[in-house]
């Protein structure tokens, strides 16, 4: 059966399946910075990001966090519940970088005391802007009850990983989840977990292991994520 493409993301491809519940994501190479001002293809990316993520997806179950994966058909693909995605980019910060880092004038690298939670709107043609508790309850984003979840299990979730990737010898340092409902209107962690969407240091070298290779033209990018895949699992 010929499949539709019923979304294109930057990075991925929504398809529909014969399950109106379930969809099938496709993993792209295509890359993306600065809300698409910057293209490129990252060779693999689709593969190695399919595989983290299901790794990642994997470990936070064993914790009792659920996710929306439900199985990998095929090396770019991954099966999963359909969700009406709150619009909502949900970052946790550990240690300052990036956006945080520029906005507040700290240095790159400074730990913060406790993990800070931004939620940007997701909309692309504002540019994703930062907003807060209030705006989110005003616009009708998500719930007060909504918002409490989705702030629980990202913290959970932090702790989760980061105890994890000390273990590998990596640091995280901030990352980015979103949220979705299920058709009972329960709370599901979705889209991806990889290095396109975290930031990842080496422990000790404080080297980068993740998109920032790409964003900032440092080079080594497939690299990086090649050994990030390698510390997860093992694989080359
Ligand atoms: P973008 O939309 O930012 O360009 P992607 O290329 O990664 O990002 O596209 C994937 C899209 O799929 C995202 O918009 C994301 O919100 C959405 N998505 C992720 N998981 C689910 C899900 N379980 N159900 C429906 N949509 C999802
Ligand atoms: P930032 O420092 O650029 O705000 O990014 C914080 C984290 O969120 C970083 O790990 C990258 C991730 N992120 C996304 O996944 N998508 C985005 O659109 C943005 C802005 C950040």
């Amino acid at each position: 059966m010929e499949k539709k493409a019923i979304y294109e993301g930057k990075a991925k491809i929504l398809y529909e399946t014969d399950n109106s519940d379930e969809l099938l994501v496709y993993y792209k190479d295509d890359a993306t910075a600065g809300n698409g001002a910057k293209k490129g293809t990252i060779v693999d990316k689709g593969i190695m990001n399919n595989k983290m993520t299901k790794f990642f997806f994997d470990l936070l179950a064993e914790h009792g966090i659920e996710h929306h994966c439900l199985a990998v058909p095929s090396e770019r693909e991954m099966l999963v519940k359909k969700l009406t995605i709150i619009p909502l980019e949900v970052i946790i910060r550990n240690v300052a970088a990036g956006s945080l880092a520029a906005r507040l004038g700290l240095a790159e690298g400074t730990k913060m005391k406790i993990p800070v939670i931004e939620f940007c709107y997701k909309n692309d043609d504002l540019g994703d802007p930062m907003v807060n508790r209030y705006h989110i309850l005003a616009m009708e984003l998500a719930t007060d009850d909504e918002l409490t979840t989705i702030q629980n299990l990202s913290l959970k979730i932090n702790d989760i990983l980061t105890k994890f990737l000390k273990e590998k010898k990596v640091d995280l340092i901030d990352f980015k989840l979103e949220f979705g409902r299920d058709k009972d209107g329960k709370v599901i962690l979705a889209d991806e977990i990889s290095p396109d969407n975290c930031r990842f240091w080496d422990s000790d070298t404080k080297e980068k292991l993740d998109k920032d290779r790409f964003r900032r033209d440092l080079g080594g990018v497939e690299d990086a994520y090649k050994e990030m895949l390698r510390r997860l699992t093992g694989q080359e």
